[in-house]
């Protein structure tokens, strides 16, 4: 048996592969500052690409980090007993609601390995974050899309036609991303009220920090009741730690146990555990980005009104803008140093721009209002 059989190694393995592996497109991220630097070189990007914190986490947290660095050579608490303490302290839980992972990303491909077989359907609205589909995919499961309404609001009605007998799992983002449109409370029990009360549905509350409107979700309340409800938030958006990965599910402890068997041992890093926990203690910051980030809001609803350019009107830290062609656009404001996002499925028109600082906000509404004048 020799090595060289002549037929390349590729060809040898795919048909080892998974079948509905090869269905699924790569994640595409926004592009990295350096790349765009070194691709139009240039000496200045401002990257409003991935619904970053603009401003990083508290100082506190990063003090923190510094003194333990001196401890990256032992394994994390695998069980993150402290932090899951904490986090179930801050919502009024007990440590087994609480159930951590490495970024929201492995809680949606932890659901999806827990529950999704071959044939089971997974709800999920339309355009809304790519992760949902990506988990079904890997499980081979079988996604059901319900498009947002014209106005790019969710369609509830649909969203309860399309739940079948065959469904385990709905995802509902609110704020949604891309658009930044949102569900009020009475939307979300109107649904759970006429769906099946054995599927699973997971609240993705990434951007819930940042909601300012009156009637958001109250997930607790609905965990509370006894109902099949995941609240998955994440320490990426307003605590500003997308870089270390740190997200977490809150749900019925029974539920989360399940999830918790498919859980690598130490998912969720040292410097990631003590940043988490530094965060949460220091809910000031996280109320200051609050306010911040409504104020850059104002910032690109006044100008985008100015420029005549419509708008999804946000609850997050990113606003959806439509500017006719969002690829060219996208592409012109790169080579002008501004890294924003586009082409979303079924958004052809838009660019999707996070919300930075003052100063970022202002040179991105500058390059946007050059490059659409073109
Ligand atoms: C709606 C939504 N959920 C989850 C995530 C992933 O967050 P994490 O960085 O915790 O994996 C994102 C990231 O952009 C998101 O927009």
């Amino acid at each position: 048996m020799g090595v060289d059989s002549g037929i390349p190694v590729v060809d040898r393995v795919r048909p080892l592969v998974r079948e509905n592996l090869h269905a699924i497109a790569p994640y595409v991220p926004g592009r990295p500052i350096a790349d765009v630097m070194s691709e139009y070189g240039l000496k200045d990007v401002v990257k409003l690409a991935s619904n970053e914190n603009p401003f990083g986490p508290s100082p506190k947290v990063v003090a923190a980090l510094q003194h333990d660095l001196d401890a990256i050579h032992r394994y994390p608490d695998g069980a993150a007993k402290d932090l899951r303490a904490a986090i179930a302290t801050q919502h009024g839980l007990q440590p087994e609601s609480v159930l951590v992972s490495n970024g929201s990303d492995e809680m949606i491909k932890m659901l999806s390995e827990t529950f999704l077989d071959h044939g089971d359907e997974v709800v999920v609205p339309y355009p809304s974050f790519a992760q949902y589909s990506f988990g079904a995919m890997v499980m081979g499961a079988t996604i059901v899309q319900v498009p947002l309404r014209e106005n790019l609001e969710y369609d509830i009605e649909a969203m309860v036609k399309s739940v079948s007998s065959r469904t385990k799992l709905v995802y509902l983002c609110t704020p949604n991303n891309p658009t930044g449109s949102w569900l009020t409370h009475e939307q979300v029990r109107y649904f759970l009220d006429r769906i099946p009360q054995n599927v699973i549905v997971a609240l993705d509350e990434a951007y819930l920090e940042y909601v300012t409107s009156t009637d958001p979700v109250r997930s607790l309340e609905l965990i509370r009741e006894g109902r099949p409800v995941l609240s998955l938030r994440t320490f990426s958006k307003i605590y500003g730690l997308a870089g270390l990965r740190l997200g977490y599910a809150l749900g019925d402890p029974q539920l989360l146990a399940f999830v918790n068997q498919v859980r690598e041992p130490f998912n969720v890093n040292v410097l990631a555990q003590t940043a988490a926990l530094v965060a949460l203690s220091d809910q000031e910051y996280v109320a200051l980005m609050r306010d911040k980030n409504e104020q850059g809001r104002k910032q690109y609803y006044e100008s985008l009104d100015q420029l005549g350019l419509s708008y999804c009107k946000t609850q997050a830290n990113f606003i959806l803008v439509n500017v006719g062609n969002g690829l060219a656009i996208f592409d012109a404001m790169q080579r002008l140093g501004v890294i924003v996002r586009a082409g979303f499925a079924g958004l052809s028109q838009y660019v999707r721009i996070s919300i930075g600082t003052t100063n970022e906000n202002a040179r991105c509404l500058q390059v946007l209002e050059a490059v659409v004048e073109r």
